[in-house]
């Protein structure tokens, strides 16, 4: 059940939004001249992703944006954000731009701003071209220079009328599963090996920074998978634990961005990586100033001191007495305001605006016999993060917007199409869009809060 107290009062001009990614939802992967992307290798793998599925079709998003843009305007968002495929822009990632690829999101650009909804573009949301992978990918420093000229040539398009921009979403996870583990694409499984991906996408995000500041872009911004880090116990070990995986999560990626510099023994967060990647002047560019940090937050950490077996230096530990999302997330919103404070007291002023840009649930939800799908405990869940968001904007951090993860159920990576986050239903034989109720919710939420 959600809380019955009264929903609090966000700030004049806090922005509603909800976010998507293209190869969640685009689907149409051979049309516009669009060229393959890691996601499509890997998609297409055997034993990769959950029952083999692929974002070919996905949302079918690239044909039905009208469709969902009226969605959209329906529920009352501010903003959408949503990602640029790099392979509809430039499909080997090198090549001149594609004229299909920036006529799609042109369109999707207008149709928008007809809505009264501003433009929040992602760069990057793990879509590498595959041209670029068999180069070597975010392992290459080559990848760096060539995503700073996709960021210019998609603003050279769109410059004109996308309100912010995001450069990366979520390093963290993008080098960690793709990189070091091999869950995500490109799958490759280095483990402490894959921090040359780390630093060539922040190196790569500095650049970006340029090269938009440089075409006299509007707001830029990067966006962050954070999450508070709990020792198991208050024993040593294990508290020496829970600040290694804060460094290697929360530190690595923020640290050099806000702070000009990486967190303390990296070379130990990092067995067999090659530190030598990071060059004189790399953290400068790194570290340019940027408007606004985005932040997606879904459930805390918690861990315990490493058994023998294990390199990684912690072992993830349940949280007990929470109740747990569909993907087995635990649901915790009080560890919401604690990692927004927290941020507050580590970067103080070098903490820009922040942008909850995700938050959201997985719950498989069926439809009932007349097509509603009572979707509570998602409402129960946006619900209670939202209030731990108001209580930190209460308690002084400078939070300036939401981005409900997501507008449509989607292709959640390896989860295929199990996982469901949307407020909009979406059925994947036949992609009819049915809003869920707690899509009625939200939309009451920006109607009573956000005007
Ligand atoms: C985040 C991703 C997003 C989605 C949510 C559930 O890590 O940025 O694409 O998969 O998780």
């Amino acid at each position: 059940m959600a809380d019955q107290t009264a929903f609090p009062t966000f700030p004049a001009g806090f922005v509603w939004g909800a976010a998507t990614a293209s190869y969640q939802i685009e689907g149409a992967a051979d049309e516009g001249g669009r060229g393959r992307s890691v996601w499509d290798t890997f998609a297409h793998t055997p034993g990769r992703t959950k029952d083999g599925e692929t974002g070919d079709v996905a949302c079918d998003h690239y044909h039905r944006y009208p469709e969902d843009i009226a969605l959209m305007a329906d529920l009352g968002l501010d903003a959408y954000r949503f990602s640029i495929a790099w392979t509809r822009i430039q499909p080997d990632g090198t090549d001149a731009p594609n004229a299909d690829g920036i006529a799609f999101y042109d369109r999707l650009t207008d149709a928008l701003l007809e809505r009264g909804i501003a433009p929040h573009a992602t760069l990057f949301h793990w879509d590498l071209p595959q041209a670029l992978e068999d180069a070597g990918g975010w392992l290459n420093r080559d990848t760096t220079e060539r995503f700073a000229e996709y960021a210019g040539h998609v603003h050279a398009a769109l410059g004109d009328r996308v309100a912010r921009w995001i450069t990366l979403n979520e390093p963290f996870v993008h080098t960690v599963y793709g990189y070091a583990l091999g869950v995500h694409a490109p799958g490759k499984a280095l483990l402490g090996g894959a921090f040359p991906v780390a630093h060539h996408q922040l190196l790569g995000h500095g650049l970006a920074v340029r090269a938009l500041r440089d075409a006299g872009a509007a707001e830029i911004g990067i966006t962050q998978n954070m999450a508070p880090t709990w020792p198991a116990s208050d024993g040593a070990d294990d508290r020496t634990a829970a600040a290694r995986l804060d460094a290697i999560q929360n530190g690595t990626y923020s640290d050099p961005v806000l702070l000009g510099r990486y967190p303390d023994h990296l070379e130990s967060l990092y067995p067999g990586g090659d530190l030598s990647v990071i060059r004189d002047g790399d953290l400068d560019i790194i570290s340019a100033p940027i408007d606004f940090l985005g932040v997606n937050y879904y459930a805390p950490n918690q861990v315990r001191a490493a058994s023998a077996e294990n390199p990684m230096g912690f072992d993830l530990v349940p949280i007990k007495d929470v109740e747990y999302t569909g993907f087995n997330w635990p649901i915790v919103p009080s560890a919401f305001t604690e990692l927004l404070l927290a941020l507050r007291a580590k970067y103080g002023d070098a903490l820009p605006p922040v942008y909850i840009t995700e938050n959201g649930a997985a719950f498989t939800d069926e439809p009932d016999a007349d097509d509603r799908v009572t979707d509570d405990r998602r409402i129960a869940y946006l619900d209670s993060h939202l209030r731990a968001v108001h209580a930190a904007i209460e308690a002084g951090v400078d939070i300036r917007g939401y981005f409900c993860w997501s507008l449509l159920d989607n292709f959640e990576w390896a989860e295929g199409y199990s996982q469901r986050f949307g407020l909009v239903r979406v059925d994947f034989d036949s992609l009819r869009r049915t809003p869920k109720a707690s899509y009625d919710w939200y939309r009451d939420v920006i109607a009573r809060t956000g005007r």
